[in-house]
């Protein structure tokens, strides 16, 4: 009798491990659906505003603005302005798409993290001179700093910080690149004294399509991706990212990679 009864137990136990691993997985099914859902909306509409952009001016060139000559290159400047920003979200969808199905490989070497900040501050000289907005890279020494990472990847993150420092920067104001070496890191900070962000976004603010005010996001160009592929990134790197930012302040972004030895 006690016997039937242990085996009875056995059987109820087994069958409660079961039936919640089965409703853990639809949870999680479920979840990851949403997700996809929220993720195809989210990618239709932000196509949507360039799209109708390029279709505007070119029909208004099939209209006749193609032979007006106050016009013509103008909204042909137009509409190529939106293919490239189209081109920009394609390149970002494809990049997250890829670092969130875990495709990603990296690929560590060594290399002078001093010298590629300072490629990059040159490669945005563009934008930072439109705005106004000085670029400064710091450093102990003006000598290589020496990193072990993923250099595509680093740079990626420091354009991406970089840049909007420069769109939600003030117009002329300063950008600083800190370069600082502890025992087996080198701390990276970039530091506007811009328009800062609010506490209580500073939460979602990685977040894929997440941006505090959408319209002057827009108007800068930005899809709210920029941050969140940097934390997967960073994720991927195996390093954490810190925010501080004060309204009408400044923002300043912190992470962290291993010096080479
Ligand atoms: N340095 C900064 N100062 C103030 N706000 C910032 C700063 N960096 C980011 N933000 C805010 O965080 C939001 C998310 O940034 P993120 O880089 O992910 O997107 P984006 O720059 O708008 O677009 P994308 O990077 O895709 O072009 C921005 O829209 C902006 O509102
Ligand atoms: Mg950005």
């Amino acid at each position: 009798m006690t016997r039937i009864k242990n085996v009875s137990n056995e059987i109820n136990k087994v069958l409660y491990e079961w039936s919640s691993e089965s409703k853990e997985e639809i949870d999680h099914l479920k979840q990851v659906e949403i997700y996809r859902r929220e993720f195809l909306s989210n990618v239709s509409h932000e196509l949507k505003t360039p799209v109708f952009s390029v279709q505007g001016y070119i029909h208004t060139l099939i209209d006749g603005g193609i032979e007006d000559a106050d016009v013509n290159m103008h909204y042909l400047n137009k509409a190529s302005k939106g293919i490239d920003r189209l081109i920009s979200m394609v390149d970002d969808l494809e990049s997250i798409s890829r670092l969130e199905s875990g495709e990603l490989i990296v690929e560590l070497r060594t290399f002078d993290l001093h010298d590629l900040a300072q490629d990059i501050i040159e490669s945005v000289e563009l934008q930072s001179k439109e705005r106004g907005v000085t670029i400064k890279l710091e450093s102990s020494e003006n000598k290589p700093i020496y990193v072990y990472s993923d250099k595509d990847m680093v740079r990626q993150i420091l354009v991406n910080f970089i840049v909007n420092s420069i769109k939600y920067g003030v117009k002329d104001g300063v950008t600083k690149v800190r370069l600082t070496e502890s025992d087996d890191k080198v701390i990276v900070d970039v530091e506007d004294n811009g328009i800062g962000i609010e506490k209580v976004h500073l939460p979602r603010l990685f977040e894929r399509f997440y941006r505090v005010d959408k319209s002057r996001s827009r108007d800068q160009g930005g899809t709210g991706l920029g941050l969140a592929i940097v934390k997967h990134i960073l994720e991927a790197l195996g390093e954490g990212v810190q925010v501080d930012s004060e309204v009408g302040k400044g923002t300043r972004f912190t992470f962290s990679l291993p010096r080479s030895k």
